[in-house]
């Protein structure tokens, strides 16, 4: 899913941006609770009412609930639904929880408005609302066409965020992060970068002068997000959330694992057991997903570009080889490198009959689904989010959710209790950005890394609330350390 921005001259840009301003505030979200008014039209499409307001109409079909301007969400009436997803999400993140807590009085978020794209799961509801909770007026768009659940968006909506997402949002998505924008933010809040993309090619002197900065939660992300600071073209400071210990090596890792087999089950049920089951990057999200499934013995394959990740697959007793190899063998496939073209014509041609591919990375670019409509004579969907493919050479090919990441698009994201970490981060991120404009301070426009003493909070936080505890150094053992003449 490539960001397709057309870039727009600045004056004109900060004009579009100043207008959707006014008429936001001419109409602002409600707080604290459900909207009382307005255009609200439960199970009917609304683009007419959008029309009267000046905002586009949508390409999307179906049945919306919709108040212009403040929220468009699937089915307000599955609010309750998604309350009680939030509320069981919110018992299993007591980080974000106790973070929330300490700060709600302060306010520390007054007076900031935060936009935010990000998959709206029961998780990143727990964070949304407590965004609010620290006085932040809140905007928000899901990150992937396939990863909002509806119900989480509809309790949002009721709740008084300004929110507009729904599951199977193809045709509207960069529709919904416009809107998003309306708010006229001043912090932005990605996972992929496409908010981020947006502010910054069409409302370029908006990004400059308005928006005090950002964070990135994924890997990708950051990946871009550097690309963009090389060259000289990111306007304000954004902090790599995904690079944080406890993101990174926590989230990436055990919440992928665990959340992408979880997507694969959902959508085909089969066995791992006895699988040969190829993962495509030995990286975090893929040491993973080859961890679990291993776990449920499943026979590891490896494929990797680097030799550092591909030795450490060795080591787990997993076997290496190119995809052109392990297409042939393969009975299960999931790519989580974060690259493009990883399985190609050439590699579903050589696949097995009954192969079943999937992808765990960010975008869908990993496996290549026009090249497999090529060499397909047809296709139909066997069970929810399970494509049969049949080739030509007459093999059937199963893909999972559209190429899209799987745990997000067939199951629910990564478990409560990881997120509590990630989300943690989030928050501090967006804390520190508000304080050091509060205080005056200008961050340098450049990808930030996080403070090490908030990944140690975090980490000390979460071990806490877990009822473990840890050793301290004494001061002899600090002492040893720093002895450079300490030998044997
Ligand atoms: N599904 C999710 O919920 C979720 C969660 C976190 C991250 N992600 C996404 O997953 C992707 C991977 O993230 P990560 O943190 O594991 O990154 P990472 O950098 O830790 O790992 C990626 C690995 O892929 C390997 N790789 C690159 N090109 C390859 C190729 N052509 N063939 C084989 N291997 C190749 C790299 O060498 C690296 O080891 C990113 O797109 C990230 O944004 C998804």
């Amino acid at each position: 899913m490539a960001t397709a921005t057309k870039k727009a001259p600045a004056k004109k840009a900060a004009k579009a941006v100043a207008k959707a301003a006014a008429q936001a505030s001419a109409k602002p979200a409600a707080k604290n609770g459900a909207h009382k008014n307005g255009t609200q039209t439960n199970g009917v499409h609304t683009n007419g009412a959008a029309k009267s307001t000046g905002i586009p109409p949508k390409k999307g079909k179906g049945t919306f609930s919709e108040v212009a301007g403040k929220y468009c969400v699937r089915d307000i009436s599955q609010a309750e639904e998604g309350r009680k997803l939030i509320q069981w999400a919110e018992s299993r993140m007591p980080v974000l929880m106790h973070i929330r807590d300490k700060y709600k009085k302060s306010q520390p978020l007054k007076g900031l408005r935060l936009a935010g794209s990000l998959h709206v799961t029961k998780e990143t509801a727990v964070l949304v609302e407590t965004f609010a909770a620290l006085g932040a007026e809140v905007s928000w768009s899901g990150c992937n066409p396939l990863s909002t659940n509806d119900p989480v968006a509809a309790a949002l909506a009721k709740g008084g965020i300004s929110i507009f997402a729904w599951y199977g949002n193809h045709e509207d998505f960069y529709w919904c992060i416009e809107r998003t924008i309306d708010l006229k933010p001043n912090l932005t809040l990605d996972d992929g970068c496409d908010l981020i993309n947006t502010v910054h090619e069409k409302y370029a002197d908006y990004a400059r002068k308005e928006v005090i900065g950002g964070t990135e939660e994924t890997t990708t992300g950051v990946q871009r997000l550097r690309a963009r600071a090389a060259a000289g073209k990111l306007y304000y400071p954004v902090y790599a959330v995904n690079d944080a210990i406890t993101k990174w090596d926590f989230d990436n890792v055990y919440g992928t694992g665990q959340s992408t087999l979880d997507g694969i089950l959902r959508a085909t049920s089969v066995m791992f057991a006895g699988k040969k089951f190829v993962v495509a990057g030995h990286g975090h999200c893929g040491q993973g997903v080859a961890k679990r499934a291993s776990g449920m013995g499943a026979n590891i394959i490896i494929t990797e570009v680097k030799a550092t990740s591909a030795i450490k697959g060795v080591l787990e007793g997993y076997r290496v080889m190119s995809m052109d190899d392990a297409a042939k063998e393969g009975d299960i496939f999931c790519t989580a490198t974060g690259v493009k073209d990883i399985i190609r014509k050439k590699h579903f041609l050589s696949m097995k009959d009954g192969a079943i591919v999937c992808n765990t990375g960010h975008y869908d670019a990993e496996i290549n689904l026009k090249e497999l409509e090529e060499v397909s004579k047809g296709k139909r969907t066997i069970r929810p989010n399970c494509e049969e493919y049949t080739l030509k050479n007459g093999n059937k090919i199963y893909v999972l959710a559209e190429g899209r990441l799987v745990n997000l698009a067939a199951a629910e994201g990564h478990p409560s209790e990881v997120m509590d970490m990630s989300f943690s981060n989030q928050l501090m991120c967006h804390l520190a950005l508000a304080k050091a404009y509060k205080e005056g301070k200008k961050l340098p426009n450049q990808v930030l890394d996080i403070d090490p003493e908030q990944d140690e909070f975090i980490a000390e936080t979460k071990l806490r609330t877990m009822g473990m505890s840890m050793d301290k150094l004494s001061k002899e053992q600090l002492a040893y350390i720093n002895d450079y003449n300490a030998g044997t």
